[in-house]
């Protein structure tokens, strides 16, 4: 697989998420002897940022990871995230040095490793100044416990500050067809300030690859119920944008997961999508992408897809985010 540069970390240019694998996307079960066996995939096929965070399960997740990586640890880049837990009695984001502290350790345990070479805040804690935040995960940089500090969901202001504090090496946000805002100011500021991007999301939550038609398949249970995109309107319109998908997909003669994929591999090296799967047909049909070739023609008419109706997430978790 091509390599990508999250500023000094160099990574297979497709990574991994994880999340699915126990959380948020119900439809079909979980099935952790299958989920191993697509992370064993993974690593064989070139892929080597793998995405978990202590909230999904919670906990059970990261738990997961380190069962898949007995023996392959030095073969990954792992990242997790903290900071929608609270370690010190809050019911709102967290990223205290207190509860830092108490996070970091619980993930080393769960991950069953020494350091943790990707460690990203989750949400922005409207309550620590970010200075605060960074400078704790500066001291497990010197500490050994972290290798590369990240953020997730957060605007250029808190970018901008945290960055002073010490190097970012990756923001991770939602960017998909789908998800088109970090390309006003965020992906700017990044390349001027040499900080990687991870998209989140980047099939928007399997709708783009065109195997969701309609959002009755889905069990109440699946995160996706509560999403407005998946909302019975919304998904109604949301259909021309996979049928536009679908359509030039045909013409490049790849799947629409695929294309999804390579629009974002082509819009620059510091860009590393981390589509989740928890199956092996899947994983190896998505790390097909790194060899779709797309030309100027069509990465301008995917540019045009028609743009998705219905917020990213719902009202409540928009409020995290950081704009
Ligand atoms: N920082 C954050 O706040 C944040 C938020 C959300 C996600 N994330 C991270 O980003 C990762 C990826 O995002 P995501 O999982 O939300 O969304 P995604 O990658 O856009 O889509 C995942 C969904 O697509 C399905 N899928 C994957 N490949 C497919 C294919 N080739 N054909 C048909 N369906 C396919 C998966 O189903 P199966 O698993 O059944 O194959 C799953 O339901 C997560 O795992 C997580 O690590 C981070």
């Amino acid at each position: 697989m091509k390599q990508a540069q999250l500023a000094d970390l160099s990574v297979g240019r497709l990574g991994l998420g994880a999340m699915g694998m126990s959380v948020a996307y119900s439809v079909g079960g979980f099935d952790d002897a299958e989920s191993i066996r697509t992370i064993h995939r993974a690593v064989d096929l070139g892929v080597t940022l793998i995405d978990t965070a202590e909230v999904y399960g919670p906990f059970v997740n990261e738990e997961l990871l380190a069962r898949a990586l007995q023996g392959r640890r030095d073969q990954v880049v792992l990242a997790t995230k903290f900071g929608l837990i609270s370690h010190t009695g809050r019911n709102s984001p967290d990223s205290s040095p207190a509860s830092i502290r108490v996070a970091v350790d619980g993930s080393l345990k769960r991950l069953a490793t020494d350091h943790i070479d990707l460690y990203y805040q989750h949400r922005l804690d409207r309550d620590t100044p970010i200075e605060d935040t960074v400078g704790e995960l500066a001291e497990l940089v010197t500490a050994g416990k972290i290798r590369h500090i990240g953020l997730s969901e957060v605007g250029v202001h808190t970018i901008r500050r945290a960055h002073a504090v010490h190097p970012i090496t990756a923001v991770q946000s939602e960017y998909s067809l789908w998800t088109r805002d970090q390309e006003g100011e965020i992906l700017p500021l990044l390349r001027e300030l040499g900080i990687g991007f991870v998209a989140y999301s980047p099939l928007g939550r399997g709708f783009l690859t065109g195997s969701i038609r309609s959002n009755a398949e889905l069990p109440d249970s699946d995160y996706r119920k509560t999403n407005p995109r998946f909302f019975d309107e919304n998904f109604q319109h949301n259909l021309n944008s996979a049928d536009e998908l679908r359509d030039i997909s045909a013409e490049v003669g790849a799947t629409p997961a695929q294309v999804a994929l390579a629009w974002l591999l082509a819009k620059g090296r510091d860009i590393v999508p981390i589509p989740g799967t928890k199956r092996v047909a899947r994983l190896e049909e998505n790390v097909g992408a790194d060899t779709v070739e797309l030309t100027t023609d069509q990465l301008a008419r995917l540019d045009q897809l028609t743009p998705a109706a219905g917020g990213h997430h719902a009202e409540a978790q928009m409020a995290w985010i950081d704009r």
